[in-house]
């Protein structure tokens, strides 16, 4: 394996002891350590209003990040790069403070300038952060980089999001800002790109002329948890659609980028999010559908869940067709559906191709039954993997026609090896490689998409509860691909 050259850089991480930051970020960072992607040329600076010394911060961080070492040393090394400010996000003199830390840290650590913002915080901080970084001058003037990590929710709806992004560009470039969407740091997302234009045999039929739909689940099998207080004001459609099931549609229907690089590969899924066909009330109602889920098996109704009005509407399922106006998917629907409390947790995407115009096997009495549809899966989270089913003939006496599985599904070891989604999303960062993460005109086709179907759903009352957990769904959800003549393939085949 080429050994690469460890980035220098300073991270400064607003939220530095939230729950992500403790859960998902330092053990992201450790890993990039370990690996050799920083080297002793990084530091990190966490901030939030607590009071913290520096002791005690990495005492968190070696919390953190037990779950990744047995090496007490290594750890120790590692949380020594790390440095606490007391820092309120609205009080400008704390930034000229952070501007002298990070002078500091960057001649000690020879960091060349180079400056990673995490923004880890509730998202109505997001744009205050960025303007007071630049107008304070935090942002390093050397020739080093300035790169703002925003994580979700970007907005939630086209207005906001662009209120947001307005604030944000006006403190750094689009090339400068990194918004978050763990999703695109998973494997299966990651290879999508290749294994479509990477492949002729399955390029070649990537389009309306052979296949018949696709299919995106996001499914889980928790429920709301202790996150209410976000959940009850977002919902499946803003939570799920609109950010990580529209990002993997967007890999799967865009067209051949001229290369492999970030900036080709986003106009190329820009074109494909733009070419969405956007509902009217009546195209609402007939393409998509919400639920929410009820009591059952000893656990509670969603409006029973602490934190949860009784009353709420919130939908902790959403369903719906996309339709894109361009020459490569014509009327090949894409069917996208997300929801808590669903039967498994299971991120997977089904490519149902069409069938042989004629099948010539269901002629006189020698089958007696029809071909199969070939399905490609690519199985994202928890399972990993690729699988094929093609139609052949079984070996027992007399001619009968079966379908079996072409898979690859990754091995335990090999997924024990497989680097974190955050992981590889920090390791874009520092390279400066924007490949994976959203850009601007994506999110706001997202929420163009998006908004009418929420502006339904706002205006009109649901008939809630209508699941059962540990069902896929309302019904409606079935009866959508019904009226194409399709059917959710998983789990109903395998
Ligand atoms: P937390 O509520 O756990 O952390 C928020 C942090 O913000 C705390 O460290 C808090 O510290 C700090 N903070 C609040 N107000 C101020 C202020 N005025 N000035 C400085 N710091 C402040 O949030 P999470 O870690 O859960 O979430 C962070 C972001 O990540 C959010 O955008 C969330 O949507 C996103 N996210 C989180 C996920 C998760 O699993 N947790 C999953 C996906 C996304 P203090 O009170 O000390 O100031
Ligand atoms: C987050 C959503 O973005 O993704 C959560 O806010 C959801 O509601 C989570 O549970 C699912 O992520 P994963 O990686 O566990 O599938």
């Amino acid at each position: 394996m080429a050994t690469e050259t460890p980035t220098r850089a300073l991270f400064m991480l607003f939220g530095g002891t939230g729950d992500l930051a403790l859960r998902k970020l330092y053990p992201a960072i450790f890993n990039l350590y370990k690996k050799g992607s920083l080297s002793k040329h990084f530091a990190l600076v966490g901030l939030s209003r607590k009071e913290l010394t520096d002791d005690e911060f990495r005492a968190k961080i070696i919390d953190s990040i037990a779950s990744e070492t047995d090496d007490k040393a290594q750890a120790e090394e590692f949380a020594s790069h790390f440095y606490w400010k007391s820092h309120d996000v609205n009080n400008l003199g704390h930034y000229a403070e952070l501007r002298t830390i990070a002078d500091e840290l960057d001649k000690k650590y020879e960091l060349e300038g180079n400056r990673v913002f995490y923004v880890s915080m509730a998202p109505q901080f997001f744009g205050i952060v960025a303007k007071n970084l630049k107008d304070q001058h935090v942002l390093s003037e050397n020739g080093g980089f300035n790169r703002l990590v925003i994580e979700k929710p970007f907005g939630r709806d086209y207005e906001s999001a662009k209120k947001l992004n307005d604030e944000l560009t006006s403190a750094f470039n689009e090339n400068q800002i990194y918004r978050i969407d763990h999703y695109l740091g998973k494997e299966t997302t990651q290879a999508i790109p290749v294994i479509r234009f990477g492949n002729p045999i399955i390029e070649s039929v990537w389009n309306q002329n052979f296949i018949k739909n696709v299919q995106v689940t996001l499914a889980e099998s928790l429920g709301v948890e202790d996150r209410a207080g976000y959940y009850d004001t977002a919902g499946n459609l803003r939570d799920m659609i609109q950010n990580h099931a529209l990002q993997i549609v967007s890999y799967l229907a865009m067209d051949e980028p001229n290369t492999f690089v970030d900036t080709e590969i986003r106009k190329e899924k820009v074109k494909a999010l733009e070419s969405m066909e956007i509902y009217d009330a009546e195209g609402v109602k007939q393409n998509f559908v919400r639920g929410q889920y009820g009591a059952g098996d000893g656990s509670p109704a969603y409006r029973d869940e602490p934190g949860v009005p009784k009353d709420s509407n919130n939908d902790t399922y959403a369903a719906g067709k996309i339709v894109f106006n361009n020459p490569r998917w014509g009327k090949t629907p894409f069917y996208v559906r997300s929801g808590k409390k669903l039967a498994a947790k299971q991120g997977r995407i089904d490519i149902e191709f069409k069938k042989p115009l004629v099948d010539i096997f269901a002629k006189g009495t020698k089958q007696p039954q029809e071909l199969q549809s070939n399905v490609l899966s690519l199985l994202i989270d928890p399972k990993v993997g690729i699988v094929l089913n093609i139609n052949t003939k079984n070996s027992e006496q007399g001619f009968h026609t079966e379908t079996v599985d072409l898979d690859y599904v990754q091995s335990p070891e090999r997924a024990a090896e497989v680097p974190l989604p955050y992981e590889r999303l920090f390791h874009d960062i520092l390279n400066g490689d924007g490949t994976y993460f959203a850009s601007w005109p994506e999110v706001a086709a997202a929420w163009k998409f998006v908004d009418p179907i929420q502006h339904l759903w706002d205006a009109t009352q649901p008939d809630f509860p209508n699941y059962k957990p540990g069902s896929m769904g309302p019904k409606a959800a079935d009866d959508l691909l019904a009226r194409d003549g399709n059917s959710w393939y998983y789990p109903n085949v395998r």
